[in-house]
């Protein structure tokens, strides 16, 4: 029997009681609609100065979930891109199409499950190409890099996407650099065009980095980090001009759980957390052992004259979400001082609230920045960042900008011509319409510049990047 002529879901993966769940209601509920928007209407004076595109991705599943849903792990791919040019705004957004979201619009609904209650459908149902496979998910960031536009999944190879029409291509091993995957935040050197990466596995080795050139051709092939002994989720990376900097938190897959009905993911703060310096040139990987905490996001690192390695970067006390625990995590903005030689781990609080998706100026990448901008939360929203707060490392101050209404998401930082601007997309909780905001780096508190109506509602999202033409 084929696909569509079966429309019941398999009986083991139930629906997701959508209404009740929070990341799928509200400004998360995902976004079906498709389409090209031309000349958006502004709200205030939208800078003379800013020529490209905004693009940015996040979990929207394509047909309601079943089994289980877990944001910001599961969902299909959604690229929103608002391209600024000549004066005028244009909206495009599409879905990633993966060959599960493919063979899930054959059938009209959902027919596999979530990452925390995987199933991999046979042949009978979906054809021998998919059998056995577990869904793709290239819905955390999107990255330009190479003559690449690539939508990034985690420990899984990207998507390439047609930069014209933002159609899927297919997936994409970067030349072999990512023959098995990639982290969803590689790291681009602005001052050597190479994009750094790494990729953590579920089977020993457990961890390799790589380099892609500026030209998009391969410099170093899967490369192995040995002193792994279990798989371990790793969701970003910091890079400085000599390392590669990986927190190795204690989240561990525990697959022997799963056969017991128990979680995937296993958080073991007994156990410490281990940070890996690994040096661009080859040489032998620096260890250093603190604490545990969590991290998803690092805003940049950067080496010192006296060979030191800074790191700043959102901390959580625990990674909510995955480990049972009722009370929600608390989070800081945090700067790490390391010393490679003796393996210190210094650590001093910038910001004492809860902040994520923690951005610089990606010109000023793997170098000392200035400016450091994140979401933050007011208080009481239950994990909707109804702020922004900005970071001037130079002078020591944090300002912030209140956002009333409008959840907001990762501020993307966009140098124009004359002067930088933060832009994110917020969406307004009363009236569920989006907008793109655009607020000024020299005074951000001072509010938006200007705001452009978004066509449809643009669902809260993950990563992005502002390309410049
Ligand atoms: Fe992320």
């Amino acid at each position: 029997m084929s696909t569509t002529e079966n429309p019941a879901a398999p009986p083991k993966l139930r629906p997701v009681d959508i209404a009740h769940h929070t990341h799928l209601t509200g400004v998360f509920a995902p976004q079906r609609e498709e389409v090209d928007v031309h000349n958006l209407a502004v709200e205030g004076e939208l800078p003379h100065d800013l020529s490209g595109e905004y693009l940015r991705n996040g979990p929207n599943p394509r047909f309601d979930p079943i089994g289980t849903y877990v944001y910001p792990i599961d969902g299909d791919g959604m690229v929103h891109r608002i391209a600024i040019r000549d004066g005028a705004v244009s909206y495009t957004n599409r879905f990633v199409r993966t060959p599960m979201v493919v063979a899930e619009e054959a059938a009209g609904r959902a027919i596999w499950g979530g990452v925390m209650d995987p199933y991999a459908p046979p042949a009978e149902e979906v054809g021998p190409e998919l059998a056995g496979r577990l869904r793709d998910l290239p819905d955390i960031n999107v990255v330009r890099h190479g003559g690449r536009l690539l939508a990034m999944a985690e420990a899984a190879q990207p998507y390439r996407l047609d930069p014209k029409d933002l159609s899927t291509l297919g997936p994409d091993t970067c030349g072999g650099a990512m023959p098995v995957g990639s982290t969803a935040h590689p790291k681009i050197d602005p001052e050597t065009g190479e994009m750094v990466l790494f990729n953590y596995l579920f089977e020993p080795p457990y961890l390799t980095w790589a380099v892609i050139a500026a030209d998009g051709s391969v410099v170093r092939t899967p490369t192995v980090v040995d002193g792994l002994d279990k798989p371990l989720m790793i969701h970003d990376m910091a890079l400085t001009r000599r390392y590669i900097v990986l927190f190795l938190c204690p989240l561990v897959f525990d697959f022997v759980a799963v056969f017991r009905g128990g979680s995937v993911l296993d958080w073991r703060p007994q156990d410490g957390l281990r940070v890996a310096l690994i040096p661009r040139d080859g040489g032998p990987v620096r260890w250093c052992d603190t604490d545990a905490f969590w991290v998803w996001h690092f805003a940049n690192a950067f080496d010192t004259p006296d060979g030191r390695v800074t790191v700043d970067y959102a901390e959580w006390s625990f990674p909510s979400g995955f480990t049972g625990q009722e009370e929600p995590a608390r989070g800081r903005m945090a700067r790490a001082v390391i010393n490679p030689e003796t393996g210190a781990f210094d650590r001093t609080v910038v910001s004492d609230r809860d902040v994520e998706f923690p951005r610089i100026d990606d010109r000023r990448l793997a170098g000392e920045h200035r400016h450091a901008a994140a979401v933050g939360d007011s208080g009481g929203r239950d994990g909707v960042f109804d702020s922004l707060l900005f970071f001037d490392m130079a002078q020591g101050r944090e300002t912030s900008w209140n956002a009333g209404a409008l959840s907001v998401g990762e501020p993307i930082y966009m140098p124009g011509s004359e002067n930088d601007y933060w832009g994110m997309i917020g969406t307004d909780r009363n009236d569920m319409t989006s907008w793109f905001v655009i607020l000024p780096v020299d005074d951000p508190a001072s509010g938006p510049l200007c705001r452009v109506r978004m066509p449809i509602r643009v669902p809260a999202g993950l990563h992005g990047a502002w390309l410049p033409d």
